[in-house]
């Protein structure tokens, strides 16, 4: 009969799933069961720790709702979005960052030029670039689509209650046939990620604040090439050295000049910005 220990338990656990050899699901599952087993003996978890761990994740599960999605936002606090986004960026394309909770596939598309901003006050920022494969080639019709927070670090789909319409302050816009991009919108505020929930404790408990650092969300799909979704920053902006969901890249990073008054840009815009930053995105083949 076997002798189930501590030792001989990690492997028995395996040993139980008969998933099939040499598959992927096969790898994923022992090499989880390996890392849990080994961080329970380091830890020597005690049954209170092990109960706490389990309420946590019910907790999580509990709040969680079709809008509210706490295990990813645990994923996000705890660098794992974060890690997955490095270790599957590609070679010599943009860096992929967090896609966040606010996206909405159907955003209105948007002519270039335009401004996703009317009629909204604050810092009014031309973004401006290119999109291009790793070689440098420019690609016509790439999509960006793009979403973001207001002026005060609110996303309008937060604020639907107060007659916000959801789709403000986002949009698609198609690239030139020289892979150019330009549109207006408003410099967006830091804010926090939801801290009223079970990650909201953890945060508290790691003496963490919830603060994202100011950022545009992107989406950059074109035939052919990898989709990338990332998120552009604002050099010497707060929290860029401790974004809650570790989404800063050094390579995100955009730097403000400003915009005089009837200085001419070289695009056509529907409003008058105050600053401007330029940032290519890069696609690798798909
Ligand atoms: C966001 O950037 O929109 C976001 C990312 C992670 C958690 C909450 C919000
Ligand atoms: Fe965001």
């Amino acid at each position: 009969m076997r002798n189930l220990n501590q030792f001989t338990l990690t492997d028995a656990v395996k040993d139980s799933f008969k998933t099939e050899e040499g598959t992927r699901l096969k790898f994923l599952l022992e090499t989880f069961i390996d890392h849990l087993h080994d961080y329970t003996r380091a830890t020597n978890l005690t049954h209170e720790e092990w109960m706490g761990v389990l309420n946590f994740l019910y907790d999580c599960g509990k709040i969680s709702t079709p809008e509210r999605h706490e295990f990813i936002l645990l994923s996000d606090v705890l660098g794992f979005s974060a890690l997955v986004d490095m270790i599957n960026t590609r070679g010599g394309a943009t860096e992929g960052s967090n896609l966040g909770p606010f996206y909405l596939d159907n955003a209105p598309e948007k002519d270039m030029g335009a401004d996703l901003a009317p009629g909204r006050d604050g810092v009014i920022i031309l973004a401006k670039g290119v999109v291009r494969d790793i070689l440098g080639k420019p690609l016509a019709g790439a999509i960006i689509d793009t979403w973001q927070a207001d002026a005060t670090g609110t996303y309008p789909i937060q604020e639907q209650e107060r007659g916000q319409d959801k789709y403000d302050l986002r949009g698609k816009f198609t690239t030139n046939e020289r892979g150019e991009y330009y549109y207006t919108t408003v410099l967006p505020k830091p804010y926090t990620v939801p801290y009223d929930g079970p990650v909201g404790d953890l945060l508290r408990a790691g003496n963490r604040h919830a603060w994202r650092a100011a950022h545009l969300h992107f989406i950059i799909r074109a035939q052919g090439y990898k989709d990338i979704t990332t998120e552009v920053f604002f050099e010497n902006t707060e929290y860029i050295d401790n974004d809650a969901v570790f989404g800063v890249r050094k390579s995100l990073i955009a730097s403000l000049k400003p915009v005089k008054k009837g200085q001419d840009i070289g695009v056509p815009l529907e409003r008058q910005p105050d600053a401007m930053f330029e940032f290519d995105f890069v696609l690798a083949p798909e």
